[in-house]
Formats: structure tokens, sequence, C-alpha cells
């Protein structure tokens, strides 16, 4: 079983790369709405929430966790490794990819304040972005956005042409989303943009990463056909609406609200 968490909906968006790919595994995910945003919470109080829905996850028999947030991998992957025996995948921000195919040698990366603080984004920064010029812009607001499910409209409009004007305007050929929220706002962010930013999305390297960790350990779930379960320690509706967006016929009973 294939536990997976957030500090909301936003990793769903890392659930539609694993689903595609694995489509008979089993799935449990955990959105943590109800302590949501952990973009601004200290490390300590995030290790406490990841470590509480890591016992859950294993509760309900998962053979390997994928930490489906940035800022959580950030502040509690150490952790979470070092407390518990099964394995942990954790979100890294796309920044190898980006400045190898940056033609102008500058990047632009959208992230939350925890991410960027921590010691994970700095040394990706040291290792793969040398001789590239990093914008870094924190995405206040736009984690709440899409929890509410606005995720497009007016009000997405507004926020993101604050954040991304000045990286055109600094000359990024490529925009590195570095939260997990973000991906559910790539069709507002090429519309704004007019499809001046190549977007990347570091969750499909995410997915075959765990299927790869999968087959060494030998835990992949060779004859079934697959069941996807959603917990919510806050409300499900946004959760709900992402998921059958991408997939219909994951019904009402499979998401649930549960205090963790
Ligand atoms: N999806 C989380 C991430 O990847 C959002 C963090 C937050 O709740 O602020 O960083």
């Amino acid at each position: 079983m294939i536990g997976i968490f957030d500090s909301g909906v936003g990793g769903i968006s890392v659930w539609k790369e694993l689903y595609a790919l694995m489509p008979n595994e089993d799935f449990v995910y955990v959105a943590d709405s109800a302590h949501c945003p952990y973009g601004r919470k200290s490390a300590d109080e995030i290790i406490e929430r990841a470590k509480k829905i890591s016992d859950f996850l294993i509760g309900k028999n998962a053979d390997i966790i994928v930490v489906a947030c940035n800022t959580a991998t950030a502040a509690a992957i150490k952790y979470l490794r070092s407390h518990f025996s099964i394995p942990f995948v954790g979100m890294q921000p796309a920044i190898k990819p980006a400045a190898v195919e940056s033609k102008s040698g500058i990047i632009g990366v959208l992230a939350t304040a925890g991410t960027f603080k921590g010691t994970l984004y700095m040394n990706t920064i040291t290792k793969f972005a040398a001789n590239i010029k990093v914008i870094e812009q924190t995405g206040d607001g736009l984690v709440e956005l899409v929890e509410n499910g606005k995720i497009s409209g007016d009000e997405a409009e507004q926020i993101l042409h604050k954040y991304i004007n000045p990286i055109i305007a600094a000359g990024a050929d490529k925009l590195v989303l570095g939260c997990t929220h973000y991906p559910f706002l790539i069709e507002t962010i090429k519309k704004i943009t007019n499809n001046a930013l190549a977007i990347i999305n570091p969750a499909p390297a995410v997915a075959l990463q765990t299927k790869k960790i999968l087959y060494e350990n030998n835990i992949s779930n060779k004859n079934n056909s697959g069941s996807n379960t959603f917990f919510s320690t806050g409300n499900t509706e946004t959760m709900k609406m992402l998921v059958q967006n991408i997939n219909k016929n994951i019904n009402d009973t499979n998401f649930i609200t549960h205090d963790i």
C-alpha cells in the first residue's frame, strides 16, 4: 500500500502521476487540510504533524510513504526516515532540469517560505544552479486559493500576475513549481503568461522514483485491481472535485473526513 500525504489537496497532483503510472496499486491519501498551510509553520510543528500522519498511514498498512509536500519534505523527511523503518519518498525542487534546459540562464522558482528556508533547497541550488540566475518567489496565498478550489478566475489570475510578471521581466524562460498545490494552477499560469515560460513540475519524476523503490523493495502489488482512499482532517469537497476531475469513477464514498 502506498501512503501519500500533504498539508492539503496539493499532493493530489502527485497522486495523479502515481496513479497514472501504477493504477493497480492501493493508495491511501491524507490531506491535512485542518492544519493547512504548512508554509509558515515552524519545522517542529511540521515534524509533529508528519509523524502523526505517518503513524496513521502505517496503521493503514502503508509499505512506503510519499511526502507529497515540498514544505513537509524540507522540514521533516530526515526525521521520518530516521524514526520509521519503511521507505519515504520526498519532493525535490526541480532545479536541475530547469537549469540544464534554460537557454536564457535565468529560471524562476515559486515555492513556500518553508521550502526556500530548507537546506534541501539550498543544497540543490548550490549543486545544480551555480551558474544560473535563480529568481525566488514565495507564493503567499496560492495554497489557500487551491484549497478553496479557486484554480482559475480573477483572483487566481491577479495573484499569479503579481508573482510571475517580475520573473518574466527578469528574463526567465523556466518556472519551477516548488509546491505541490501549484500544478493545479498550470492552466491559469499558461493563460496569463501566454506560454512565455516552460513550467516544470517534479511530480512525474517523483512517481518514477516511487515505482523504482517499490520494485527494489519487492512491495509492488502485482495482482491487484487497485484502490484509492482519500482522508482529510478537514473538509473533503475540494479534494473530491480535484480527484474526480482526474478520474470520475472514484466515487464519493472514497472520501472521508478523519481527525488525526
Ligand atoms: N503542498 C505544500 C507544498 O508542497 C503546500 C505547503 C503549505 O501548506 O504551505 O509545499
